[in-house]
């Protein structure tokens, strides 16, 4: 698939390419590309964003600038979803994540600042997402949040079988996943459930889907 992001800080995505997941399919299962707002901009000086009318506190991402960002990767016709990341926009859950990983190619709007012009919103995406009910400074960490959710569903992300049994995973029927321990088996008193020691993997696969919650 191909994650097209627009946003100011291009740079800031470097960290992430270089971890896996992200890393393991970049270049194979994932191409990931990374627009400036300022490089397309209609307005001298690099100016991206503008007063809100009314009057207010911070500024607001003007819909020319997107507009020409959009149509200068696209022309007239963006290749799949556009997606606005706005604290207003409909929940990311895992079956959202899911469906994103379906598609073979998807774009992300992130603002920053006082957010978007509305209209941009209205009528240069084609759907909004919200990483939760909160506010962060920019679209940015919700950009990349998108990033590795999606890459981690995407064939050669994980270890094999690694991505299944996880939290809301369908193989969980959406629950949270059983606990994990490892070595010391005891520490400070702190034991290890007596079942996973015991070689029983028929008691151990039966108290995992008992503690899935
Ligand atoms: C400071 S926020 C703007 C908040 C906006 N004025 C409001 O009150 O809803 C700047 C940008 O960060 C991004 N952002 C902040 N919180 C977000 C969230 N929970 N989910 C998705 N994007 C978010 C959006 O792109 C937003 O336009």
């Amino acid at each position: 698939m191909r994650l097209d992001v627009f946003t100011l800080v291009p740079h800031a995505y470097a960290w992430l390419t270089e971890q896996r997941p992200v890393a393991s399919v970049l270049g194979g299962e994932l191409e990931l590309r990374l627009f400036n707002y300022r490089d397309t901009t209609p307005l001298r000086a690099g100016q991206v964003d503008d007063e809100p009318y009314g009057g207010g506190a911070g500024m607001v991402l003007r819909v020319d600038v997107v507009a020409a960002a959009l149509e200068a990767a696209y022309g007239s016709d963006p290749p799949g979803p556009v997606i606005a990341l706005t604290p207003k926009g409909r929940p990311l859950t895992q079956a959202v994540v899911e469906e994103l990983a379906e598609e073979p190619c998807i774009t992300l709007l992130s603002a920053r600042f006082e957010g978007f012009d509305e209209r941009i919103v209205e009528h240069l995406a084609t759907d909004a997402i919200s990483v939760g009910p909160y506010v962060l400074s920019n679209g940015d960490l919700p950009a990349m949040v998108i990033l590795d959710s999606v890459a981690r569903r995407l064939p050669g992300a994980l270890a094999e079988g690694s991505g299944e049994l996880e939290s809301f995973s369908a193989e969980l029927e959406g629950g949270l996943e059983y606990p994990h321990y490892t070595r010391p088996s005891d520490f400070r008193g702190w034991t290890v459930p007596e079942v996973l020691l015991s070689g029983d993997h028929g008691r151990i696969e039966a108290w995992r889907r008992e503690m899935v919650t």
